[in-house]
């Protein structure tokens, strides 16, 4: 497999070219291409667009890249219903990365005088976001005191020629590094890729513990090492095939204003005070294609779908190993179908849902016999199997996303679970309704003219 964003091009091309659109027309950085995403989605068009010609930068744009699901189960080799499966056994047999002396990344090598951030599409993705932000860059660090390596979307917000600011969530494991080396006083070493192949995306969003290398789950998902280079100013190592790197440090005690931001709920959330990025070298292949992704569009949800399933699924089948299924329908929610074998074990799932993941925040459980991925079922099983002062679990003052606007403190929130599963059990409840079984085999519509 190769590893690099253009050889998915290339099949993309091939197998499905109504997929990919150029456009070759002016478009303005200045919110034109999230206009564009989102009219497309409006009709449910969902092509990869790339904009050859950006106001202001010589870099073209590529969009919209993850934003169906048969893509993103395409990029790792699998059926649209089988990522589940191909993402849990690159997790369970992850291949550790490779070294490469040199890569295509370095085909241009910008340091000193010569970076800069405004040289690169100046994207304004909303109303009242405060200025352009980077939206897919994958940060690469280590561990100031272990050989242990992180890797996770971190979005950064162009603050001048050489400086960000960026979203480190609190209790996340770029967050945890760089509370190491701010006690230690010194900056933490990053760098981010920028246009990059989506197995390397979706391997980036793995959730485990902070000693699980997520480059190692990328060589899972590609069957093969993710190939490695060196940086030039830092010892930090970064895909080989990746479009763009940014090589920066994460600045100790300092911050800065950053936001307002159209963030992935949906929300535009206002101004806080974030952790400061120096750039110290740009590095890029001829040609870069500068990724963007549309903030809380498709594009942006489906990609963080898939890993945040795969690792609650993995913490529930831990705990009840007669689970379902499991899906991620919105921001911070998680529903969960099992077939229950002993009372007591929908409330372990809802545990093990709310102790594996940050940023969920209500989980719903219900039978096997109800489609987690048909909302109108599990809102029927909760009216209909759910008593509310038996069935809720609330779990107080836990740590959440900071991006939810209903937490009276960023991050500080309650979190709640609904077993909604028939009780005693499925087997003893008011059994449904249906038809004959014989008869509806029997029945033909066009026998009676319908
Ligand atoms: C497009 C996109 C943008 C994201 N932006 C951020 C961000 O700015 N800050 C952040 O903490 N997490 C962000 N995330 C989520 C993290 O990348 C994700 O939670 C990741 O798994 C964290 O890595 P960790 O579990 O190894 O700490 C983003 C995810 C996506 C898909």
């Amino acid at each position: 497999m190769t590893q690099d964003l253009r050889s998915f091009l290339d099949l993309v091309k091939r197998c499905k070219p109504d997929d990919l659109v150029i456009v070759s027309r002016e478009v303005d950085p200045a919110y034109e291409i999230t206009g564009l995403v989102v009219k497309l989605e409006r009709e449910r068009r969902r092509p990869i667009v790339v904009f050859e010609n950006v106001k202001g930068s010589r870099f073209p744009v590529l969009t919209n890249l993850h934003a169906t699901r048969s893509r993103l189960a395409a990029a790792i080799n699998a059926a649209p219903d089988g990522m589940l499966t191909t993402y849990l056994h690159a997790m369970e047999r992850p291949i550790p990365p490779r070294v490469v002396p040199t890569g295509p990344v370095k085909e241009v090598v910008l340091t000193g005088e010569r970076v800069s951030l405004y040289d690169l599409p100046q994207i304004v993705h909303h109303e009242r976001d405060a200025g352009p932000y980077i939206t897919a860059a994958i940060s690469f660090a280590r561990d100031p005191e272990h050989e242990i390596w992180n890797c996770a979307y971190n979005r950064l917000m162009i603050q001048g020629r050489d400086r960000t600011s960026i979203h480190l969530t609190i209790g996340k494991h770029l967050w945890e590094f760089h509370k190491k080396a701010e006690a230690l006083g010194r900056p933490l070493p990053v760098a981010f890729a920028i246009g990059v192949h989506p197995a390397v995306a979706l391997g980036a969003l793995a959730i485990g513990s902070i000693d699980e290398d997520e480059r190692a789950i990328m060589g899972g998902l590609f069957g093969e090492p993710l190939e490695l280079v060196q940086c030039e100013t830092s010892d930090i190592l970064v895909p080989a095939h990746a479009e763009l790197v940014i090589e920066a440090e994460i600045l100790p005690h300092e911050r800065v204003a950053e936001g307002p931001f159209g963030e992935f709920t949906g929300y535009s959330l206002g101004e806080r005070q974030r952790e400061v990025v120096r750039v110290n070298a740009i590095t890029h292949r001829q040609g870069a294609y500068f990724h963007d992704i549309s903030v809380a569009h498709l594009d942006h949800l489906l990609l963080s779908t898939v890993p945040i399933e795969a690792n609650l699924y993995r913490a529930v089948r831990a705990m009840v190993p007669s689970v379902r299924a499991v899906r991620v329908p919105a921001p911070f929610t998680c529903y969960v179908s099992l077939e229950q074998r002993a009372p007591g074990q929908a409330k372990n799932a809802i545990l093990a849902v709310l102790g594996s993941d940050l940023y969920i925040k209500r989980v719903v459980v219900v039978d096997q016999d109800v489609d987690v991925f048909d909302d109108r079922q599990v809102t029927w099983a909760m009216a209909t199997r759910c008593q509310p002062d038996r069935d809720l679990l609330v779990v107080t003052h836990a740590r959440g996303s900071d991006l939810d606007p209903s937490a009276p403190q960023d991050g500080y929130t309650a979190k709640w679970g609904v077993d909604a599963t028939a009780k005693p059990s499925l087997d003893a409840y008011t059994p449904r309704h249906r038809v004959p079984r014989e008869v509806m085999e029997r029945l033909r519509l066009e026998d009676f003219g319908l």
